[in-house]
């Protein structure tokens, strides 16, 4: 996962970043650097115990602010850090979330800073990265708490699994700050998916030639990812099936790698037969043609001439979704070289897809931004040309907005 510098259009936000006891706050410095980096205003707050992990003085270099450090030193002249902090907050995120803090925040006790900014914040949108030992994580007591402040309206993010501090491997490891960083940039989305399921497909194929050659394409795979990154943000559960590129695979999704257009055909059928999908959206750049494979690894002629492949023709995925009689709403991208409207339209209705989004592909492959066209039954509309994850949210609020409503 990469963070890009901000577009212009993109608002700072100010995020109030409490971090309590735990080992993990070292990752806290981190997170900090990312949100700082992102272009956002941090103002750090730390629990005592917080302070036993890692300096203030960290903190304060990171952010570029004094920290907040308990209630009888206020950083603000009115001596009331606990209501003017998390006023001039877009977001209030503890990262490390200790066990001790939740239990406190779900009691609604008010016994230092970090818990009562929790009972301040009113309606600012609130992140808790939980964090502890995996038995600790497990235990009942834990996990009521947690349910109650899921219940308050508070965003629970992780814990990730893996091997802990403590030498034991389980469920408790704060999620990892570039993980975090996603999540916090979720909070201020509208949730337009909430309860839809999305079946997206991403990426290059590669098929076969012998057993070391075939063919691929450019695509990176950055608006598959973009697009799978923000149905997850706006509330969807995402199954993002993707041909091979460099990209690691995007936090809250499910991932099903494959590497050929057979392949990823057989994924998205498996995946239509064992759930419903809300939409499906065809972001990948499907080879058209697989070479007939040749076993071992073909030798060069003495002629210096090479055989072509024979060339077979792969199945459209997409237009073959399209065509279901339970067929969710369809999603098509067509990346042409020119006369991007007329070939766009020409595709949509090829395939038979209610929404296809046209670009040209020498201007968008491997870029992070791109400019479209949508092409729809009422006619065709340019977005203007912006930052691939913007595009993406920008097409998840069409796509929401085409949605039929829920039954
Ligand atoms: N697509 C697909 N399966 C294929 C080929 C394409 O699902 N075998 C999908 C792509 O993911 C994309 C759309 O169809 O959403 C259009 O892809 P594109 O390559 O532009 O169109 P083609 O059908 O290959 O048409 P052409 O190459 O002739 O322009």
């Amino acid at each position: 996962m990469t963070h890009a510098p901000r577009s212009p259009d993109q608002a700072q936000r100010r995020v109030l970043l409490g971090i309590s006891g735990g080992i993990a706050a070292y990752k806290a410095c981190e997170l900090a650097r990312l949100l700082v980096k992102a272009g956002h205003q941090v103002q750090v707050a730390m629990s005592e115990a917080a302070t036993r992990f890692v300096g203030p003085i960290t903190l304060q270099a990171l952010s570029g602010r004094e920290v907040a450090l308990d209630s009888w030193h206020p950083l603000r002249a009115s001596g009331m850090d606990h209501i003017d902090l998390v006023r001039e907050a877009d977001a209030l995120v503890i990262a490390p979330a200790s066990a001790d803090l939740i239990a406190r925040a779900a009691a609604g006790m008010a016994d230092d800073l970090l818990a009562t900014l929790l009972l301040a914040r009113d309606a600012v949108p609130t992140l808790l990265a939980p964090a502890m030992n995996r038995a600790m994580w497990a235990h009942p007591a834990v996990q009521r708490n947690a349910e109650q402040l899921r219940r308050d309206g508070l965003r629970l993010a992780g814990p990730g699994s893996g091997a802990q501090a403590c030498g034991e491997v389980g469920d408790g490891r704060m999620l990892e700050p570039e993980q975090l960083m996603w999540e916090i940039e979720a909070l201020w989305q509208p949730r337009l998916l909430h309860g839809r399921r999305v079946l997206l497909t991403a990426g290059p194929t590669f098929e076969p030639w012998d057993e070391v050659r075939g063919l691929t394409n450019r695509s990176s795979g950055k608006m598959g990812w973009a697009l799978a990154r923000a149905a997850w943000e706006a509330g969807a559960e995402v199954v993002l099936v993707a041909g091979p590129t460099a990209l690691a695979p995007p936090h809250g999704v499910r991932t099903v790698a494959v590497e050929t257009a057979l392949q990823m055909r057989e994924a998205v059928q498996a995946e239509l037969a064992g759930a419903t999908f809300d939409v499906f959206i065809a972001a990948a750049a499907v080879a058209d043609w697989r070479p007939e494979p040749q076993p071992g690894k073909i030798k060069k002629q003495p002629d210096g001439v090479a055989a072509p492949p024979t060339l077979l023709l792969n199945p459209d995925i997409l237009a073959e979704v399209a065509a279901r009689a339970d067929a969710p709403f369809c999603v098509g991208f067509a990346a042409e070289a020119e006369q991007l409207v007329a070939h766009a339209q020409a595709k949509r209705e090829r395939k038979g897809v209610p929404l296809l989004v046209g670009n040209l592909g020498p201007q968008t492959f491997g870029r992070e931004h791109s400019s479209c066209v949508l092409v729809d039954a009422q006619g065709v509309r340019e977005l203007p040309r912006m930052d691939k994850l913007d595009l993406a949210r920008r097409l998840c609020a069409e796509i929401a907005s085409r949605l039929p409503a829920r039954a």
